[in-house]
């Protein structure tokens, strides 16, 4: 029988011009996969967390992208950025906290940009605009947010191999949201070196925590790393500094959303209390990050702009009946800031990055860079 891991986070189904995904608002229960043709269902999606997780979210951003452009019916390229330009800053304003989103949508302008740069006529493009480049440039922001989610299936996969050095056999690791499979194309980040421990035949023991409000922990990494057969075991949010002070967690691993120019961390909410716990208790605490999740453009956690949610998140949602007064204010941010002091290190595709992290992470990007 097919398992949740083996359907695609996101896909671009070319053919009937819609991003594919799985609805994550629908899981456990149900594995419904939907098609989302139109700006506005695609924005929908990624606000209202059918599709969620920072690579996710960027390689949906990315797709739509393309597909928003792809019957672009621009007569001239400044009209054609126009449009993509207006197109990106619509998506981009589904999610404010994952530097990933706007992180894709980045990348496939400069792409255009690009390709577009190396089209001048004497490199042998001849016809008008709409005839000879523009299809030209479609076709090519169709490769770039193919790339985008190729990539991230490599990157998760290097981060678990880095992450995996990380794990002992035996070990007992915890975990909070969702950074597995169903937030990336395949391993997740925070998931990576479980699956790679397990794929070695280590016998760790996962802890999730449940994660409120959304559940992220208790309906999906719970729910994924169970499928794959790794002994997982589901916590209360408020539980886990009892765990950790009983010895039974070895490492933790989370995700991330987006880590600052100094290492700060903005994660999902709860994750700064897992830190300040795990500091407390020992327990070394590990940010699974791609390199596009670390925005050298903001400086301190900080600067980063954090996502506020409906109160009805908290009061009702998931109950068969509201569980808190009418009227009663709600604080609801979707995500906090782990500082930088309580993070042992940051898993990436490249290494794990150590403190000072302003250091670790200029030194980072400026050997990508060359
Ligand atoms: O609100 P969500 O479900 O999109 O939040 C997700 C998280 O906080 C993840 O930990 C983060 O995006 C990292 S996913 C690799």
């Amino acid at each position: 029988m097919k398992s949740i891991l083996d359907y695609e986070t996101v896909s671009l189904i070319d053919e009937d011009d819609a991003l594919e995904i799985i609805d994550q608002t629908l899981l456990p229960g149900k594995i419904e996969i939907i098609r989302l043709h139109t700006a506005k269902e695609i924005w929908d999606a990624i606000y209202l967390l059918q599709v969620r997780g920072a690579p996710a979210i960027g390689v949906s951003a990315g797709m739509g992208l393309y597909l928003l452009m792809k019957h672009s019916k621009a007569q001239s390229y400044d009209e054609f950025m126009k449009e993509l330009d207006e197109k990106s800053d619509y998506l981009n304003s589904s999610r404010p906290t994952a530097v990933n989103l706007s992180w894709a949508l980045k990348r496939m302008k400069a792409h255009v940009e690009k390709v577009y740069a190396k089209m001048s006529p004497r490199d042998g493009v001849s016809g008008s605009f709409s005839d000879a480049v523009r299809p030209k440039l479609i076709d090519e922001m169709r490769d770039e947010c193919q790339r985008i989610k190729q990539e991230d299936i490599d990157v998760c996969r290097r981060i678990g191999e880095y992450g995996v050095t990380l794990v002992k056999d035996g070990d007992g690791i915890l975990t909070h949201c969702n950074a597995g499979q169903l937030c990336a194309c395949k391993y997740g980040t925070a998931t990576a070196p479980m699956y790679l421990a397990h794929e070695k035949g280590y016998n760790i023991k996962v802890y999730c925590d449940e994660t409120r409000p959304l559940l992220q922990g208790a309906r999906l990494t719970a729910f994924e790393l169970h499928s794959a057969g790794i002994d997982t075991t589901l916590l209360c949010d408020n539980m886990s500094a009892s765990l950790m002070k009983s010895g039974a967690v070895n490492v933790i691993f989370t995700g991330c959303d987006r880590v600052a120019a100094n290492g700060d961390a903005a994660n999902k909410i709860g994750t700064s209390m897992v830190a300040l716990a795990a500091k407390r208790y020992g327990v070394p605490f590990y940010i699974c990050a791609p390199t596009s999740t670390i925005d050298i453009n903001t400086p301190t956690g900080a600067d980063i702009n954090i996502e506020q949610r409906k109160p009805e998140e908290v009061t009702e949602m998931w109950y068969k009946e509201r569980m808190a007064p009418e009227g009663i204010n709600v604080y609801n941010p979707a995500f906090d800031v782990t500082d930088n002091e309580l993070i042992a290190g940051i898993v990436t595709e490249y290494g794990i990055l150590h403190a000072p992290y302003d250091e670790a992470i200029r030194k980072l990007f400026s050997e990508i860079k060359k």
